[in-house]
């Protein structure tokens, strides 16, 4: 027989092997694990679309995030579920607010822990939209100015990073400028650049409240059927003065994490969503799946396509079977 082949499973014979030429390792210092506050004492709620997530009050936030920093995870995002709503979201940019507090409350127990605020109305406006709302219109530049009052009062609480979800045209931009002003220069925003409208966040909805209460988030969320959109997206947020750059979804977009990685320079954040980790739940939860195996793939391939930091609720876990 002439013609020749290849013997790849050369490099496969043995558990020795494959870890020598292994080309992608997860550490639990690549994950960002989210917390969900909520005013009250004493609550530790279980979000029912989200078994193992809470929304958890202040006063039991010490003992979560102890269990965090013992698992070695380095950042958390925050949050909030305020306990009233109103038309301009208020209570996003109070220096009283939900996340405020939170803040403030874990960079005082722990100085070292890197807290990473979510800057967006959603939660916090009575309509469940991420701008200020006008005849059913999602206003762009209007919108701005309170996230960067938003941005601004995180940052006196204590965030060391601030993380904007809401896709206004421009936000990076307004968030850096304000920061600045106040001298926050050494701050870094990771942009929420390329956020598409997905079914995906449906559990975080529940998990956060936020919801729309009239129409979609299409206007100002991008449509999973686009690429080239997701590169200027992410190529404008860089201009604006980005420091790290988010995708989000991640497992259904793992081209478009490639496609960005390929592009920038910056490090690339790739949220693992509510919906994503739902399906796995509850395909465990029946035993359909085995839940560990598939958890490490499903992020050892987002590092693959090119995650250098992933946010994720499996986080506590993934760091226990790491370690183990
Ligand atoms: C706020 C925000 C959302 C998520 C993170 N920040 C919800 C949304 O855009 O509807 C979703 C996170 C998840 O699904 O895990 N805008």
């Amino acid at each position: 027989m002439e013609t020749t082949f290849h013997r790849h499973r050369r490099l496969r014979s043995s558990a020795s092997m494959r870890r020598m030429v292994r080309e992608t390792e997860l550490s639990v210092s690549d994950f960002i694990y989210p917390v969900f506050v909520t005013e009250g004492q004493q609550i530790k709620s279980e979000v029912p679309s989200m078994p193992g997530v809470y929304q958890l009050s202040l006063d039991l936030l010490k003992k979560e995030i102890e269990e965090v920093i013992r698992l070695g995870i380095e950042a958390v995002i925050v949050f909030g579920i305020p306990e009233h709503k109103d038309h301009v979201g208020s209570e996003a940019y109070h220096d009283h607010g939900i996340v405020q507090k939170a803040i403030s409350k874990i960079k005082e127990d722990f100085p070292d822990l890197i807290v990473i605020a979510d800057t967006c109305l959603c939660e916090y406006t009575d309509h469940g939209h991420c701008g200020i709302v006008e005849n059913g219109d999602i206003l762009n530049d209007e919108s701005l100015e309170l996230l960067a009052r938003t941005a601004v009062s995180q940052v006196r609480a204590g965030a060391d990073i601030i993380a904007p979800s809401n896709m206004m045209d421009g936000f990076v931009a307004a968030i850096r400028e304000a920061l600045d002003q106040e001298g926050f220069t050494n701050i870094p925003i990771m942009s929420y650049a390329v956020k598409y409208a997905s079914a995906f966040y449906g559990p975080f909805r529940d998990a956060a409240g936020s919801s729309p209460q009239f129409g979609d988030r299409k206007t100002y969320q991008m449509d999973y059927a686009n690429r080239l959109e997701a590169k200027r997206e992410a190529k404008s947020d860089i201009e604006e003065g980005a420091d790290f750059i988010i995708v989000k979804p991640t497992l259904s977009y793992l081209d478009i994490v490639r496609e960005v990685k390929n592009d920038c320079l910056l490090p690339v954040v790739g949220y693992n969503v509510s919906g994503e980790y739902s399906m796995v739940k509850a395909a465990a939860q029946n035993g359909w799946i085995d839940e560990k195996a598939l958890v490490i793939e499903m992020l050892t391939s987002m590092k693959r396509a090119g995650c250098d930091l992933i946010i994720t609720y499996f986080a506590k876990d993934a760091a226990k079977w790491i370690a183990e």
